[in-house]
């Protein structure tokens, strides 16, 4: 399982590329909104520190204005991936999107049909969102591991992004599940990174180096 990072925010990015584990960036209304920042020029900014995937979602509800809207989008950079909600209207949009050969990551994803419609239509990537089912006492974890499933047994190439990720055991389990992606907020990446036994024993390893004869 592959990271990416769920932010807009370009200091989280840059030290989290630092770190050699990050394969791309997603974003969406919320986080760039929270940013303060013009749409565009952040995406931009985004994609010249990350060569992996960016995904900028599109804020139309009709299919020909996703369409037009994600094509603007996909200007921007090579490595920019239209996020498209899971409707009706988005289906059109990703399927035409995929015929123009732009990469397209199909989300708000809550069910594994909506999985297998979105990969059916052309989608990239497919988002579900693990931490938002759980909150309505479902099983996001469940969701992933049947649409990977799905998608092995039927050999769909379309790549499953764990989202809307809560904590450090998200990740683990959704890399068990077989989810080929999560993407997950700074905070968390973070945590992933700290153990109690690993502060103690680089303590411990100090102190004995320093009491050394
Ligand atoms: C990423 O693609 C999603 O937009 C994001 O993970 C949603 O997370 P949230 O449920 O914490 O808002």
């Amino acid at each position: 399982m592959k990271f990416f990072l769920d932010t807009a925010n370009l200091e989280e990015i840059k030290l989290a590329n630092a770190l050699g584990v990050l394969e791309g960036v997603t974003t969406n209304p919320t986080l760039v909104a929270k940013e303060g920042a013009s749409f565009h020029d952040r995406l931009r900014e985004i994609t010249e520190i990350v060569p992996g995937s960016v995904s900028a979602e599109v804020i139309s509800e009709q299919a020909n204005d996703m369409v037009e809207e994600g094509k603007e989008l996909a200007k921007i950079a090579p490595n920019i991936t239209v996020k498209i909600p899971m409707t009706l209207e988005g289906l059109k949009a990703v399927k035409s999107l995929s015929e123009l050969n732009i990469k397209t990551n199909m989300t708000l994803i809550f069910n594994a049909n909506q999985a297998l419609l979105a990969a059916r239509a052309g989608a990239t990537y497919v988002s579900p969102f693990i931490g938002r089912l759980d909150d309505i006492g479902h099983s996001g974890m469940e969701l992933i591991g049947t649409i990977a499933a799905i998608f092995d047994q039927h050999t769909i190439e379309t790549k499953i992004i764990a989202a809307s990720i809560r904590h450090p055991m998200h990740i683990t389990e959704a890399a068990q599940q077989g989810a080929h992606i999560a993407t997950v907020p700074f905070d968390i990446l973070r945590k992933l990174v700290e153990h109690p036994l690993t502060d103690a024993g680089i303590k411990r390893f100090l102190a004995d180096w320093n009491s050394r004869i």
